[in-house]
């Protein structure tokens, strides 16, 4: 079976992208039968395989060279985080090229990776998530919103509608900090929201299906240092100070079973496919709240999806490979 991964990409992941592709190249090395070939897709959209060379995947499901050499793809894996990979539109143009691909369909990747709709979706399926105002415009009139919801809440996250691995969120207690975080925040997303921000523990759980089952792992635990939050920086530069802890500890029966279920109601009613990962934050009061689901989450040496799948007894390489072999 010839297996396409493509990574990189055109938005802010790009280097994250890098790093998942490398824990899914090696652990599709040690599957019999798969021949993998990696590209990187740069910010133009080109795709260039590992020796440098431009290549095309084109109508015909083959994988051009410039030299007019072209291989067979039978499945795609699109690890890319962000745009065009977790936005959909890489998905919607497997859709269309009819072949097989790993992971959520276009609509499914779109509405999940801007936080509004996911939000808006969330509350239509009756899943609690945190409370917010939604900004449509760097207006004015649409700044006041912010401010009376700084004034309400005290403090705040502003956030970028559609990026990932925190890029484009702030936490802000000032006014000052808040007029220089939408003005960022706006030039990476055309929307933004303004979040209430809450002092939390944050959990994690893998959603996946296996043998066409859906499993939903146990919920893991991801600890920011207490004086910040869990940043870019605190995910993935060198002397990050963050814990992981593959199985967060002294949950109830109740929040366990409600996290459980939430999560199964997320991943049916949003169709979901193959994986996702589902974050959740518990409040010191023990409300939980959906805060986003990771249609293509990261697969880094922090990243939680990976271990709390093999944590839950499945090896990631056999987990793979049979949807590899269910989809061709
Ligand atoms: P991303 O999609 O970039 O991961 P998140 O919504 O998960 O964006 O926010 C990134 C991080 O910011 C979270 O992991 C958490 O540490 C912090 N954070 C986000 N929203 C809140 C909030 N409302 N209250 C407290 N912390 C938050
Ligand atoms: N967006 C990053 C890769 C994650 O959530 O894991
Ligand atoms: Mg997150």
């Amino acid at each position: 079976i010839q297996v396409l991964l493509i990574c990189g990409g055109g938005g802010s992941e790009h280097d994250v992208s890098l790093r998942t592709a490398d824990f899914i190249q090696r652990e599709l090395a040690k599957s019999p039968g798969i021949q993998l070939t990696r590209v990187t897709m740069d910010s133009a959209g080109r795709l260039q395989d590992a020796e440098g060379t431009l290549r095309e995947l084109r109508s015909d499901k083959l994988l051009y060279s410039a030299s007019g050499a072209a291989q067979p793809v039978d499945y795609v894996i699109p690890a890319i985080h962000g745009y065009p990979g977790e936005t959909g539109d890489l998905q919607s143009q497997l859709e269309i090229l009819g072949l097989p691909y790993y992971g959520c369909g276009p609509e499914a990747s779109k509405i999940c990776f801007n936080k509004i709709t996911t939000k808006l979706w969330l509350s239509a399926l009756g899943i609690d998530n945190t409370p917010y105002q939604f900004l449509c415009a760097n207006t004015a009139e649409e700044t006041a919103k912010a401010r009376d919801a700084l004034k309400l809440w005290g403090e705040v996250f502003v956030k970028a509608s559609s990026q990932g691995s925190s890029v484009g969120c702030y936490k802000v207690s000032d006014e000052a900090a808040l007029e220089s975080a939408l003005q960022e925040a706006f030039t990476l997303s055309p929307y933004v929201l303004v979040e209430k921000c809450l002092k939390v523990r944050e959990l994690e759980v893998a959603a996946y299906t296996y043998e066409g089952e859906l499993v939903i792992t146990a919920p893991g635990e991801v600890c920011a240092p207490s004086d910040t939050f869990y940043s870019y920086d605190e995910k993935y530069a060198e002397g990050s100070r963050a814990l992981t802890h593959v199985v967060a500890e002294g949950l109830s029966e109740a929040q366990l079973g409600w996290i459980d279920a939430a999560s199964r109601r997320a991943f049916v009613g949003l169709q979901l496919e193959d994986l996702s990962r589902i974050d959740f934050f518990l409040t010191e009061s023990g409300e939980i709240y959906l805060n986003e689901v990771n249609t293509f989450p990261g697969m880094t040496p922090i990243s939680m999806f990976p271990k709390m799948l093999q944590n839950h007894g499945h090896d990631f390489c056999a987990y793979l490979t049979a949807l590899i072999r269910r989809a061709v």
